[in-house]
């Protein structure tokens, strides 16, 4: 065969592969309803904030949507109140509470919501509700006397 023949050949083949993938393209469709892609194709993981019915598997938040002050302590105030990081009371400590429990509740939820030296406002609890906010703060300062 000459080169120009073989050439040819070449383009020939070419052609008839790429029309059998083009159409082979043209027929795969994905398995399932229109509906059942659409839910397929959703994002991963959804924003959920406090208050809003995200339910399902996925989502920190799923279940009753809110925490009592025990689970919001585990979460964020035992990283400061169980090590005493940055000198923060301990959790349970009477001595180290009873001076600021001495400030009455109204002061300590003040401290609590604005935050207070190296206690970050809310405890670091952005999504909290000021009624978990509340139920943490009752319970750090409830165990200490
Ligand atoms: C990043 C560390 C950190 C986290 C997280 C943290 N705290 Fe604190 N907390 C502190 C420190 C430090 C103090 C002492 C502040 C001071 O007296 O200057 C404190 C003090 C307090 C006080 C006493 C305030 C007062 O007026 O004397 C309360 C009540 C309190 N924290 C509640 C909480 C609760 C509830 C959470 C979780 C929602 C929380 N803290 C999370 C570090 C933290």
């Amino acid at each position: 065969m000459s080169l120009v023949a073989k050439f040819c050949v070449f383009v020939a083949a070419l052609g008839v592969l790429t029309l059998v993938t083009a159409s082979v393209h043209g027929e795969v469709v994905p398995p399932g309803t229109d509906a059942e892609i659409r839910e397929r194709l959703q994002p991963f993981g959804r924003l959920c904030r406090t208050g809003d019915e995200c339910g399902g598997a996925g989502t920190a938040r799923a279940g009753s949507g809110t925490m009592t002050g025990e689970q919001v302590y585990n979460q964020f105030c035992f990283a400061c109140h169980s090590t005493g990081v940055s000198e923060s009371p301990l959790f349970g400590d009477a001595q180290a509470w009873a001076p600021r429990i001495a400030k009455g509740v109204d002061v300590l939820w003040e401290s609590t919501t604005n935050g207070l030296g190296l206690m970050p406002m809310r405890g670091t609890c952005m999504n909290c509700s000021d009624d978990e906010l509340r139920e943490a703060m009752d319970y750090v300062t409830g165990q200490a006397q």
